[in-house]
């Protein structure tokens, strides 16, 4: 067999490194990361083994939603560099044998994207208008057109001096289009064409389930019980009237067209909250090749619940030919470093209006399980998304005071919620300097001093660290794909395995990991391929939250 990382369909096995642009690497000095900055840094995630990047907007931006605010998709933002710079970075990404994703951003413009522009000087009703969302008020006009609430918190309206409401699911900053507009449509496959011209490899494209609305007639209102983008839940059944419907696939179809145009296809990937069923729905085969599994990121740090969030995962990839994904962290969520180590039952958004004081986090526990669990998902068939820091076990920066913080989801809900700064805090390059390596000056959020033992730098020689831990298994994990039977092959439970236990096969590698309260004992005599102990597994035995990466030979599997 092949190996699938040359093949046109490099994406259902590779190993994706998520760079959050803005902490990235700042290499002028102005605080925040660059592309250029990325550029320099590329041997890092080469030398990791990652098979691509997946890099955040760095399009021109106002930054109200740190770039996720879109005011002109050809252009890159001065703070981040120039086109030139983004043709250096893919040419130098492809030289290091890596693939670049970008972000593409369709649900909404940043409000001085020309359109929107155009939009607030031309009249009620006119075609400028009618690439957004603009709709008369209730009553006498002053309430909004619905009770729909905002993403970030408040209304998801805003009023314009005309008097007329637009529609912004996100912040104020971020108009939603209508894409039943033809131009909009017409554009955004113009935006994909530009950059697939210039060598991108794939797109991430942002609330994916988000851009078809029912916007014929008149809107009708949700009443109290809203739901969140992050739990559209299966009552809905494509009927919502902005998240998750139906009609949202024949613009996914139109998406793969523009890539499946070129030789070799490129790579399509959906940020979609929807309901775990529905989500397969968005990778039918002419639709987008992949969806974030976020029901694996939520699901809890219990063998029961993993196994059956697995089994489910996989079963629904299955079900349309896609690759399965698995990922735990990201610029939206608690670091995984912190979130696995927080008792059953703690809501990560609620802990971290505390600070991170209570409930206490024990750092050992919090080690153990991050070790345990990069195992556990690079041994898992299918894709991986890591996120940038994930590979020095960076935790999330929980007391970050309230004058630094930036994520608009902070003042929009009144601080009921502190945001996501906390897992944006800039990367830790070396255990010295303004911002330790980050850039030549301080950084845009503050750094704690736990920084200086977890950067590159201070991990680099350590073989202990997690960051040999990530590089060991992902070197162990090529392996076993150049072997034939790697990542994309079926996963099999072990039937004898113990309660607490989860024991699979998938190709080569065997994976155990030990969620029960006591020691576990290894199936084998056979010292470990790889084990998340610091240890090293003596005896053969696991502790409670440690996992081991064996041969697959011996024992017997489950079909
Ligand atoms: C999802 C992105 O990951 C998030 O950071 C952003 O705020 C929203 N989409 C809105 O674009």
């Amino acid at each position: 067999m092949s190996d699938p990382r040359t093949t046109e369909q490099w994406w259902r096995t590779a190993v994706v490194y998520q760079i959050y642009i803005r902490s990235f690497s700042d290499s002028d000095g102005d605080g925040l990361g660059d592309l250029p900055g990325i550029t320099a840094r590329l041997p890092h995630i080469a030398d990791l083994g990652a098979d691509a990047v997946w890099i955040t907007p760095f399009y021109r931006s106002p930054m109200h939603d740190g770039g996720y605010d879109v005011a002109d998709h050809r252009a890159v933002d001065p703070r981040f560099g120039t086109l030139d710079d983004a043709d250096d970075l893919i040419g130098r990404a492809h030289e290091l044998g890596l693939r670049v994703i970008i972000d593409i951003v369709p649900n909404h413009t940043s409000d001085q994207h020309a359109w929107f522009e155009e939009a607030l000087t031309a009249p009620p009703g006119s075609d400028s208008r009618s690439r957004y969302v603009f709709r008369d008020g209730q009553g006498d006009g002053t309430e909004p057109p619905t009770d729909w609430q905002s993403v970030f918190g408040g209304p998801a309206w805003r009023r314009v001096p005309d008097g007329q409401w637009y529609l912004h699911l996100f912040g104020p900053h971020q108009p939603d289009l209508d894409w039943s507009h033809p131009e909009v449509r017409a554009d955004f496959e113009d935006i994909l064409r530009f950059w697939l011209d210039r060598g991108v490899d794939g797109f991430r494209f942002d609330v994916a389930h988000g851009m078809a609305k029912d916007l014929v007639g008149p809107l009708r209102d949700l009443g109290p019980a809203q739901v969140h983008h992050r739990i559209v839940g299966d009552g809905w059944q494509g009927g919502h009237p902005f998240w998750d419907r139906d009609d949202v696939h024949a613009l996914l179809r139109g998406f793969r067209r523009v890539t499946d145009a070129y030789t070799p296809p490129r790579a399509t990937v959906a940020e979609s909250w929807a309901a775990l069923d529905r989500r397969a729905l968005y990778t039918r085969p002419d639709e987008l090749h992949q969806a974030f599994n976020f029901d694996f990121l939520n699901t809890p740090w219990r063998a029961d619940a993993l196994r059956a969030t697995i089994d489910r995962s996989l079963a629904l990839a299955a079900g349309t030919g896609a690759a399965p994904t698995w990922v735990l962290s990201n610029h939206d969520v608690v670091r995984h470093a912190s979130r696995l180590a927080l008792s059953d039952g703690v809501d990560p958004d609620d802990w971290l209006l505390t600070d991170g004081r209570t409930p206490h986090i024990d750092p050992v526990r919090a080690a153990r399980r991050a070790r345990a669990a990069a195992l556990l998902l690079l041994a898992l068939p299918g894709a991986a998304y890591l996120y940038q820091g994930e590979e020095l076990g960076l935790p999330e920066v929980a007391d970050l005071p309230a004058d630094v913080l930036q994520d608009p989801v902070h003042d929009r809900s009144a601080g009921r919620r502190k945001g996501r700064d906390g897992c944006r805090v800039p990367l830790p390059w070396s255990a010295t300097g303004p911002s330790l390596g980050f850039g030549p000056g301080p950084a845009w959020l503050p750094q704690p001093p736990s920084y200086r033992s977890l950067s590159v730098e201070a991990q680099h020689l350590d073989p202990d660290s997690m960051l040999a831990l990530y590089r060991r298994a992902l070197a162990l994990r090529h392996t076993c794909m150049s072997t034939g039977t790697g990542a994309d092959a079926p996963l099999r439970w072990q039937s004898d395995s113990a309660p607490g236990l989860l024991d699979f096969r998938a190709g080569d590698l065997r994976c155990v990991v030990n969620l029960s309260d006591g020691p576990a004992r290894l199936p084998t005599d056979r010292p470990p391929l790889l084990t998340s102990a610091l240890s090293g597994a003596p005896g053969g035995r696991l502790l409670p939250d440690e996992a081991a990466w064996l041969g697959a030979g011996g024992g017997e599997a489950e079909a």
